[in-house]
């Protein structure tokens, strides 16, 4: 940490479920000497035993706000709430929601219902805001190839914050919007970032005597064969499994962006 950081906080985006990656990420955070610890959505996805994430937040007293997933399994909706139009995403997204919602506690689903939309927070006078998908909507997807400063920068000044801090497109960035602002894109723990690589990302923010904040990625690298083999036994999709045995995503294309689209596999 750097002499002058008066205090540093870790964010972790879309859990999916991957209990292994949250254990060793939150881990690493403490050893590295993050304060305070933030989730910022999407608990349940994708990945076995949803519930084996819960005790892990708790454990660690992460401070956790709802994304679309936690929202639909609160509320007992039928979908995601990612609005998949492609038939073969759809499909996939309704076995991983389906599976999620049987296999998440009634006493998990009631505590995601009372998590809130946004958290906010002020460190040296540095007014923070982290939400799902942006601030306006919880599943609004925010890509750094589509995304413009000027909506970045219109964002800041509706919802009166120097920082947004988001996650739910599964691919981590930031962007600096002025001399002390920023919008910056957590990444996921669940599954890795469709370059090939199967480590996955969550990130700490370093805020400094004079106002300022500097984000950086930190990678976490953890047991993914058993995860892997976690998810076989519990007979989720081969194509969950290959992306996180190959850091490749099989499934929910449609919602990239082309240049995003484009560093993929597939
Ligand atoms: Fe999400």
């Amino acid at each position: 940490m750097s002499r002058s950081s008066v205090w540093r906080i870790a964010c972790f985006g879309g859990i999916y479920s991957n209990h292994l990656a949250l254990a060793q990420a939150l881990r690493d955070a403490k050893a590295r000497g993050a304060q305070a610890l933030f989730c910022l959505g999407d608990l349940g996805a994708f990945g076995p035993h949803p519930d084996r994430v819960f005790p892990w937040l708790h454990q660690y007293e992460v401070q956790c706000l709802r994304g679309n997933y936690d929202d639909s399994l609160a509320r007992g909706l039928d979908d995601c709430q990612c609005g998949y139009t492609d038939p073969r995403d759809n499909y996939f997204a309704r076995i991983s929601y389906r599976y999620t919602y049987q296999h998440t506690s009634p006493e998990n689903r009631r505590w995601l219902g009372t998590l809130p939309e946004h958290i906010r927070l002020e460190v040296q006078g540095l007014r923070v805001l982290m939400c799902h998908g942006s601030p306006r909507r919880m599943n609004e997807f925010l890509w750094e190839s589509t995304t413009s400063t000027q909506f970045l920068q219109y964002l800041l000044r509706r919802w009166q914050c120097d920082v947004i801090l988001a996650t739910h497109t599964g691919i981590k960035w930031k962007r600096r919007l002025g001399p002390r602002q920023w919008f910056v894109n957590v990444g996921v723990l669940g599954r890795p970032e469709n370059d090939g690589r199967t480590n996955v990302w969550y990130t700490l923010l370093d805020f400094f005597s004079d106002g300022t904040m500097k984000p950086q990625f930190v990678p976490v690298f953890y047991d993914h064969h058993r995860l892997a083999q976690e998810m076989r036994q519990e007979k989720l999709p081969e194509e969950f499994v290959q992306t996180i045995l190959t850091g490749w995503w099989t499934t929910c294309l449609e919602v990239l962006p082309q240049k995003e689209r484009r560093r993929g596999k597939y």
